[in-house]
């Protein structure tokens, strides 16, 4: 780095010490508050900036890039990127970074929080206690599935998805996968999962988990004749990205009883749902905290500042996404 310290701006809150750290090396503009950064103020501010760390509510486009001709590198504070334009990025000769493995646990936590709780209708009993309406145990009262012994079927098996693979073992659940590639038979093995088509996996699983990236062709992976493949005490668990699933047949799904309820962390047009699905009692709804926890978080913001200093100083960032920019 020159002697005179580098422009950055970022987009999100990150805690003090790791704001701190980067001040240490940079000239940082920073969101003090705990909400996206407006697009228009990202658009103002990203001019003279040469680094940039991101959050998902960002749309790093072209455009954004146009804007910013002295930047040097886009570290996103996520393991997700669709919100980014890796192309017009790598066009740039810009790094895009990310923040994978540090949140695969939190997130594996969630989609099995969600998978238990829209089972055992944790959310429906908690409101009925804070209701005043609980009067006495009964047979029939609040009755669930039972997730032990059942089928998860995991769509999508990179880091997420296999940890959610080895915590279903703990409910000795049989696993099912779908993944472009076929894991190593070790590894299968390891896990106690099978590979399936993804018709297949979603007619034999009771609890189907999403753990795919967002791309082209995983956009409305989920729709109508899924859903009518799906069984009808089946349940879908979404940690990935709303636009996975098509909200609207989801919603009309639930309805029509194709499929048993479903736990969403994240929604097709977030954080505005689809028409109807907030009335439903047979869904738990999450404001999109797969890797919401403390540790994650500060491990997001470490490994997201960690990338972005050391592109600056020259050096490729081990979790690039776009490589290629160094091999010019
Ligand atoms: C969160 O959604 C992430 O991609 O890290």
């Amino acid at each position: 780095m020159t002697d005179k310290k580098p422009k950055i701006l970022v987009t999100g809150r990150l805690p003090v010490l790791i704001l701190n750290r980067l001040g240490e090396k940079c000239d940082v503009e920073s969101n003090q508050f705990d909400r996206p950064m407006m697009d228009a103020v990202l658009r103002r501010s990203i001019a003279d900036k040469e680094g940039l760390i991101s959050m998902i509510t960002d749309s790093v486009d072209s455009d954004l890039m146009d804007r910013a001709p002295r930047l040097r590198v886009i570290s996103q504070m996520a393991v997700g990127f669709n919100n980014i334009d890796v192309r017009a990025a790598t066009a740039r000769g810009i790094p895009v970074t990310n923040t994978p493995g540090v949140l695969t646990d939190a997130t594996a936590e969630l989609a099995f929080s969600l998978l238990l709780a829209v089972a055992r209708r944790v959310v429906e009993g908690d409101k009925m206690v804070r209701e005043g309406r609980f009067q006495h145990w009964a047979p029939f009262l609040f009755l669930g599935t039972e997730v032990s012994g059942k089928t998860l079927g995991i769509v999508g098996m990179g880091r997420i998805g296999k940890a959610v693979a080895k915590r279903a073992g703990g409910f000795s659940m049989k696993v099912l996968y779908n993944n472009p590639s076929r894991l190593d038979p070790a590894e299968e093995e390891q896990l106690g999962a099978a590979r399936r088509e993804l018709g297949e996996l979603l007619a034999e699983a009771d609890f189907v988990s999403l753990h795919v990236p967002l791309t082209d062709s995983t956009r409305h992976l989920i729709g109508r004749d899924e859903f009518s493949l799906m069984k009808k005490t089946s349940f879908l668990v979404n940690t990935s990205r709303g636009p996975v699933v098509d909200e609207k047949e989801l919603v009309e799904a639930l309805r029509r009883g194709d499929i048993a309820g479903a736990g969403l962390d994240v929604y097709e047009n977030e954080p505005l749902l689809e028409p109807g699905l907030a009335e439903l009692d047979n869904v738990v709804l999450l404001p999109h905290v797969g890797s919401g926890t403390v540790e994650t978080r500060t491990r997001m913001a470490e490994m997201a500042a960690e990338s972005l200093l050391a592109a600056l100083g020259g050096e490729a960032p081990s979790r690039t996404i776009n490589p290629e920019v160094f091999r010019r």
